[in-house]
């Protein structure tokens, strides 16, 4: 039985990044909301509490009954986690004197203490909480302690598997806070740390193919990573049983839609290209609204893959690049659950298909590490991601095919460049930023080549650094690399007479210029 960590979420933005540290100790984990736990799961080997945007002392604070929990598993609350247990169990929180935000350090700490055991002297560890622990419970003893705050840490009665950190260890802040999160997750917990992508394939191929048996499943490939791991993981269970649909919607990079194809087509997948263009620009024409661009190009797409997958008549399944992140239930501070599972494409009932999702349990680094277990091509794997849209909501203003031809030009230069710098560190600018694109404004501006006035077209790059997409900066590109794609862009871009840089962070801006 695969062993599992139960996260519960009490609401805290870094709920996610608990999981992801987790799984990267090798430890399988699920986070389900904090009233959620699965009491008859003989699989849990822990539980962890997360924070809140709650203050405990909140009548509408989110409350659990631990009762069947503590003392059957080991428990570790961090932030709310911990003051909800410390007050739960007779201990006092109240207000800090001051919101306490940042970096601070462990000065003592219980050395030998399971939790603590390997960690630095001066440990610094981040803090976000506007309350704090005034009093432990009764028979609980406090093991850490920084300059301001005195319960930095605590564990339960005598050696009682339960502790609290008013600090956050799944944080890359907290320099300390991989040795704590192992310590509790494999030593105390007991984690066979069986959790590998190597694993995952091997089960998840033998689960797909009890599955689907010798049914036909279709799968839409849009060029991103997840439904190209995704297929290629399928094509790996059950092998031409699978049918890949690809439509290009005429708003893709310059030669993507040769290029991707070609890439599916050496990977061994059974994949219909479908090019679309033509009907996407006509029905595109004249339409400059960003939210009108986007719905004409979803239902569009709904059209051709519809009618492609009624050819494949003998289909019984539809399987989707679903990732862990868009199906978590995340709480929002009103209390009330949103799911963001995203949903069956809106396929026609009739067609009768079920859903089959074979990357639903996995966070997006490692969908790139089954990827590359399964030996897909590194750029395939490490691919920005790109909006469904495409280059239609980067076209400021109606679209016209010769847009999209400055646009895709520009952006492949842009895209290139990225691809051919390489940093000190040996890493090359692509995959250090999140995402980059070039937007096509709609203004023209007076410009000079050789002895001619030009009055041509102004183009934008935007290349932001992220983790998620929720929040993003500007990336800090080197100036020399600014200055070699502006020179490349105007001297071979038709149309393009000037460039600008894009320094705005989301938020208040979007990555997206629509
Ligand atoms: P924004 O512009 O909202 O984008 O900061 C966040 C992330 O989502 C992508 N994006 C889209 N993806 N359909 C998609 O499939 C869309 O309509 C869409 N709009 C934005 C964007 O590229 C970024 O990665």
């Amino acid at each position: 039985m695969q062993q599992k960590i139960i996260i519960l979420d009490f609401g805290s933005q870094t709920t996610q990044l608990i999981g992801r540290r987790v799984r990267e100790l090798d430890t399988f984990c699920e986070i389900l909301p904090y009233n959620k736990f699965p009491h008859d799961d003989d699989s849990v080997i822990g539980v962890i509490l997360s924070g809140s945007p709650y203050s405990v002392y909140d009548p509408e604070a989110f409350r659990v009954d631990l009762s069947k929990i503590r003392g059957r598993l080991p428990i570790l609350g961090i932030c709310y986690g911990a003051q909800y247990m410390a007050q739960t169990y007779g201990g006092k929180v109240e207000p800090a004197p001051s919101r306490e935000y940042g970096r601070a350090n462990l000065t003592t700490f219980e050395r030998e203490n399971p939790l603590l055991r390997g960690l630095q002297e001066n440990s610094q560890v981040w803090m976000s909480h506007g309350d704090t622990i005034m009093a432990i419970p009764e028979g609980f003893r406090c093991i850490a302690s920084t300059d301001k705050v005195r319960f930095a840490a605590y564990q339960g009665q005598g050696d009682e598997r339960l502790w609290g950190v008013q600090f956050h260890p799944e944080v890359f802040h907290s320099t300390d806070g991989t040795q704590l999160l192992r310590n509790f997750v494999v030593d105390i917990c007991g984690s066979h740390q069986d959790w590998s992508p190597a694993s995952f394939v091997e089960s998840t191929v033998a689960e797909l193919r009890a599955q689907l048996g010798n049914d036909r499943v279709i799968l839409g490939l849009s060029g991103g990573v997840d439904s190209s791991v995704a297929a290629v993981l399928l094509n790996k269970a059950i092998g031409d049983k699978l049918t890949c649909i690809f439509v290009d919607h005429g708003m893709l990079r310059k030669n993507e839609f040769r290029d991707v194809l070609h890439d599916y087509e050496c990977l061994g997948l059974n994949v219909i290209g479908v090019d679309a263009s033509a009907k996407f620009f006509a029905e595109l024409a004249g339409v400059d609204e960003p939210e009108r661009k986007r719905k004409i190009i979803g239902k569009g797409f709904i059209d051709v893959f519809e009618a492609e997958a009624r050819k494949i008549t003998d289909a019984r399944w539809l399987a989707q690049g679903t990732i862990y992140p868009d199906r978590i239930e995340s709480l929002n501070i009103t209390g009330k659950v949103i799911k963001s599972h995203h949903n069956v494409g809106g396929l026609p009932k009739e067609m009768n298909l079920s859903l089959c999702e074979p990357l639903k349990w996995l966070f997006k680094d490692e969908v790139r590490r089954v990827g590359r277990e399964m030996g897909m091509p590194e750029h395939l794997i490490t691919r920005h991601p790109f909006p469904g849209p495409g280059l239609a909501v980067r076209i400021l203003g109606d679209i016209t095919p010769e847009k999209v031809r400055i646009l895709q030009d520009a952006d492949d230069i842009f895209i290139r460049g990225l691809r051919e710098w390489t940093c000190e560190d040996g890493e090359t600018l692509y995959n250090k930023v999140w995402q980059a694109g070039v937007v096509l404004l709609p203004v023209k501006s007076v410009g000079v080549m050789g002895d001619e006035r030009t009055y041509e077209r102004a183009v934008a790059l935007r290349a932001v650094t992220s983790t998620d997409a929720m929040t993003a900066d500007w990336a800090h590109l080197p100036y020399e690399f600014m200055a070699k794609v502006s020179n490349d862009i105007i001297n071979h871009v038709r149309g393009v007479n000037r460039v600008c840089y894009d320094i705005s962070s989301k938020p208040p801006s979007t990555i997206e210029w629509e």
